[in-house]
């Protein structure tokens, strides 16, 4: 099983991250993690860190002459708001002193960790619930996931996204979307779909959206106010028999909404039409079987009609493509101030701005990916795993021949 481990507070001088468990022999450079990384700044409506930051990972140990050594591997990405921003954050954020002469924050932001980890951690300063509540860690949590990403490529498994609703500007059902999306899927697989998402301000689908999602940012940052929204994480390729319906904690559509969820703002997360379904009978619901040979976007000898079970039946992967949903709440800084309290005072006081985004929706998405691509990847080595790639490569061709009577060896899906 891969693991991994964030360290790290927003305004520090770097986030460190150790993942373990990724087999030997895996291909890995840092271009396979910074071109995720730059994605997580990609879309409309983020703030003024955006400018600062220019994330570029180190990778330190577990990576020799470009593949992994199946030891331990390790990450710094360098805060570009520690030095750049000019606001004293060698000071504010020492790891030596006693904090002698440094302003404590004393109002918490509603929305925000600060009132419950001031609470929790019996600090007097909410600094410290800021800088490490802060999405900051996403960074890290995108390298790190990227290594697992880089292992499924393997396997001609893609992670792609896209975003269908910002605030009040979207979609409404998913057939709104789902032909533009399958249409990607059988041209490029998950790839093609964030390849053709990554192109749009908002990464939608369709330009006339973007266009009018853009007017809806825009608006509501005159009205000083923030939004929130919907976006779909697909994963394409995956084998049938990933995760499993015997135990409670094997069910990969549990995992999935936990992956999800883990992220800081998402709020709600749904497998397949799962908030839908739960509106319609049974015979409007459940995906039909059909032979392989009459598949549109699947692996394997059987194939479904259409896909509101996104690709999961039992907590287990049937073949077809893995469908998430993410739902993120709005961004909880908001140029408008919300009442607070003075946790010094006891004061009753308005909240001051900060710099913020007013949406992060596009970012969330790539996050998104990021932690499913993980789950899915342990979800792979649990049924295929190894020590090393070939290993691997040997349980799942074996397993790919006695399913399919053939073997495919994908290329490199990217
Ligand atoms: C990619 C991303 C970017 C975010 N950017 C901001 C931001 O600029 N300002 C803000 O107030 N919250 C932002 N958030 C949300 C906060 O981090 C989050 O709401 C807060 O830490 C409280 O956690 P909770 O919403 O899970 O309760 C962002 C979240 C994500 C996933």
């Amino acid at each position: 099983m891969i693991r991994y481990l964030t360290s790290g507070e927003s305004h520090g001088e770097a986030i460190v991250g150790v993942v373990e468990g990724v087999p030997a022999r895996l291909p890995l450079t840092p271009d396979d993690i910074n071109t995720h990384l730059a994605r997580r700044w990609l879309g409309y409506g983020r703030g003024g860190r955006s400018k600062i930051e220019n994330d570029k990972v180190h990778i330190y140990s577990g990576v020799r002459f470009s593949e992994t050594l199946g030891s331990p591997i390790s990450f710094r990405i360098d805060n570009g708001a520690y030095e750049k921003d000019k606001a004293g954050w060698p000071e504010k954020m020492a790891v030596d002193g006693d904090g002698a002469g440094i302003e404590k924050v004393t109002l918490p932001r509603p929305g925000h960790a600060d009132l419950a980890g001031l609470q929790k951690y019996e600090f007097e300063d909410i600094r410290p619930v800021i800088d490490r509540s802060s999405a900051r860690e996403t960074a890290m949590r995108v390298a790190c996931c990227s290594v697992a990403r880089r292992l499924l490529n393997e396997f001609g498994i893609t992670v792609g996204s896209h975003v269908v609703r910002i605030g009040d500007v979207g979609f409404d059902e998913p057939e709104d979307w789902v032909e533009r999306r399958n249409a990607l899927l059988r041209d490029g697989g998950a790839r093609a779909l964030y390849e053709a998402a990554d192109e749009s301000a908002t990464r939608m689908l369709d330009d006339d959206m973007t266009e009018r999602c853009i007017e809806h940012i825009e608006d509501t940052k005159k009205q000083r106010d923030s939004l929130g929204g919907i976006y779909e994480v697909v994963v394409t390729g995956v084998p049938p028999g990933l995760g499993s319906y015997v135990h409670w904690d094997r069910r990969l559509d549990g995992q999935l909404v936990q992956a999800i969820c883990s992220i800081q703002a998402q709020k709600a997360a749904e497998v397949g039409d799962g908030v839908r379904n739960a509106h319609r009978p049974g015979s409007k619901v459940h995906d039909p079987i059909i032979h392989g040979d009459e598949r549109d976007v699947s692996t394997g000898p059987y194939a479904r009609r259409r896909n509101h079970a996104g690709g999961i039946e039992g907590g287990t992967t049937n073949g077809m493509p893995i469908i998430v949903r993410g739902y993120m709440k709005p961004i909880p800084t908001l140029i408008k101030p919300l009442d607070s309290v003075d946790t010094e005072t006891d004061e009753a006081q308005p909240t001051r701005y900060e710099r913020s985004d007013i949406t992060s929706v596009p970012a969330a998405s790539t996050v998104a990916e990021a932690t499913v691509a993980y789950t899915i990847a342990n979800a792979f080595l649990e049924k295929y795993g190894g020590d090393s790639l070939p290993a691997i490569r040997r349980h799942w061709e074996a397993d790919e021949e006695a399913r399919t009577g053939e073997t495919n060896r994908p290329d490199d899906a990217g």
